[in-house]
């Protein structure tokens, strides 16, 4: 696990096309997350080939889970649970009092995942994602 760096990009991109296909951001948007002094961005290496990455916006006292995604051949090994964890981390030492996110209110596997970390179902956004495909927004309070 380690800070993403620029040259990074091309390999991130792979897994974040391949991950949502629909909605999977631009280069130019992980270039502009990279350049911004409040994010934290970390990528998860094995055998020297990135397999997950994850990033979070922190502004005290609040922090925002960005995106976090693992390759599909690397699923159900702790990935994202060590991702998430790391970016709380980041979150509580900056002092914020909440961290906020949102998640398709489908998306049983990362649903499960944050609601593991303390994350609770604040609000469900209608159709936030496109016709019938609704957010919730979650929270998890400092402790
Ligand atoms: C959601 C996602 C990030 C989980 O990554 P992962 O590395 O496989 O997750 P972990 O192995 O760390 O699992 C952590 C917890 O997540 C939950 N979880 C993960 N996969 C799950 C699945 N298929 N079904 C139900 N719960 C699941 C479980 O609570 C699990 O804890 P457990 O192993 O103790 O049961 C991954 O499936 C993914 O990248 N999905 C596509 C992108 C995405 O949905 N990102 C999140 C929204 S932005």
């Amino acid at each position: 696990m380690r800070a993403m760096r620029w040259w990074d990009i091309p390999a991130v991109m792979a897994i974040e096309e391949a991950v949502f296909p629909a909605t999977a951001w631009t280069p130019a948007q992980f270039w502009s997350e990279l350049a911004q002094e409040d994010r934290t961005y970390l990528v998860a290496e094995r055998q020297e080939r990135i397999v997950a990455y994850g990033g979070v916006m922190v502004r005290p006292p609040t922090a925002d889970i960005q995106t976090i995604a693992v390759d599909s051949g690397h699923r159900g090994q702790g990935i994202a649970r060590d991702l998430l964890g790391r970016m709380l981390v980041t979150a509580d030492a900056r002092e914020c009092a909440e961290v906020l996110l949102e998640v398709s209110a489908d998306n049983a596997a990362a649903i499960a995942l944050y609601a593991s970390e303390g994350f609770e179902a604040i609000a469900r956004r209608s159709s936030y994602y496109g016709p019938g495909l609704d957010a919730l927004i979650m929270r998890r309070r400092a402790s």
